[in-house]
C-alpha cells in the first residue's frame, strides 16, 4: 500500500521522507490556502520534494480550462498528477489530458457510479473522500469496497487513492480492503505510529534498564 501525505506543508513532507514513508503527496485549493504565499513556488517546491506522485489541482470550470491549468500545471515537474474535479466538463478533460500523457486524478468522488465513470473516462486515479461521508452519517469505507469491487470485477487500471482520513482505523481498513493508496495528512500519520502499550512497555523497559545500570 503506497502513502501519499495530503498537505501542501514543506516541513510535514520533509518529516514523511526522512520516516522512509512518503509514496507522493496530495494538495487541494485549501491546502494551498492555508499555506499562503506564492502558490506556484510552493507546488514548485513540493514537486523538488517529493519523487512520487504530487497531485495538483486544477481549478475551473470548463474541459477547456481545467486542460489549460492542467499542462500549465505539468511544468512542475514529471511527477505531477492534475488532480480534476468530478464533473462532465472535468471528464472530459482527463479524456483530453490522457491522450497527452498526463496522468489525473479525479477528486470528490462520493459514488461507486461516480468513481466507475472516472475510472471509464481514463482517470489514473479516483479519490473517495470517506471522512465527509461518515460527517454525514454515511460509511465511507463501505464506498471505498464497492469501488474496489467494480474496478476488479472489469480489471479497469485506475488506482484508488482513500482520500479525506480521518483517522488511523480508516487507513488500516484501506489495506485490509487493499486500497491502493491512502492520502493522510501529517497529523493522521505521526497518530499511525503510536499505541498505549508501546508507550507504557518502553517506559517499563527504560526504567529497568535504568536499575540494572544502578
Ligand atoms: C484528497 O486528495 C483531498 O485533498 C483531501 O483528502 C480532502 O480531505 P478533507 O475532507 O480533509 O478536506
Amino acid at each position: 500500500m503506497q502513502f501519499f501525505l495530503d498537505t501542501a506543508n514543506i516541513a510535514e513532507i520533509r518529516a514523511a521522507r526522512a520516516w522512509g514513508l512518503l509514496d507522493g503527496v496530495t494538495t487541494n485549493p485549501t491546502l494551498m490556502a492555508r499555506e499562503g504565499g506564492d502558490w506556484r513556488a510552493v507546488m514548485r517546491d513540493i514537486c523538488r520534494e517529493v519523487e512520487g506522485p504530487v497531485s495538483l489541482e486544477a481549478v475551473g470550470e470548463t474541459a477547456d480550462e481545467f486542460i489549460a491549468m492542467g499542462l500549465d500545471l505539468m511544468r512542475n515537474g514529471p511527477n505531477v498528477v492534475v488532480k480534476i474535479p468530478m464533473t462532465p466538463e472535468g471528464l472530459k478533460a482527463v479524456r483530453v489530458l490522457k491522450s497527452k500523457g498526463v496522468d489525473t486524478n479525479v477528486t470528490l468522488i462520493f459514488s461507486p457510479m461516480q468513481a466507475l465513470l472516472a475510472a471509464k473516462a481514463g482517470a489514473s486515479f479516483v479519490s473517495p473522500f470517506v471522512g465527509r461521508l461518515d460527517g454525514l452519517s454515511q460509511d465511507g469505507m463501505q464506498l471505498v469496497a464497492d469501488i474496489m469491487a467494480i474496478l476488479r470485477n472489469y480489471a479497469m487500471d485506475a488506482r484508488v487513492i482513500v482520500a479525506s482520513v480521518r483517522h488511523p482505523r480508516h487507513v488500516a481498513e484501506a489495506a485490509l480492503m487493499g486500497a491502493h493508496v491512502a492520502t493522510v495528512p501529517f497529523a493522521v500519520l505521526r497518530q499511525m505510529f503510536d499505541h498505549p502499550l508501546t508507550s507504557a512497555g518502553l517506559e517499563t523497559f527504560n526504567k529497568d534498564w535504568a536499575a540494572l545500570n544502578g
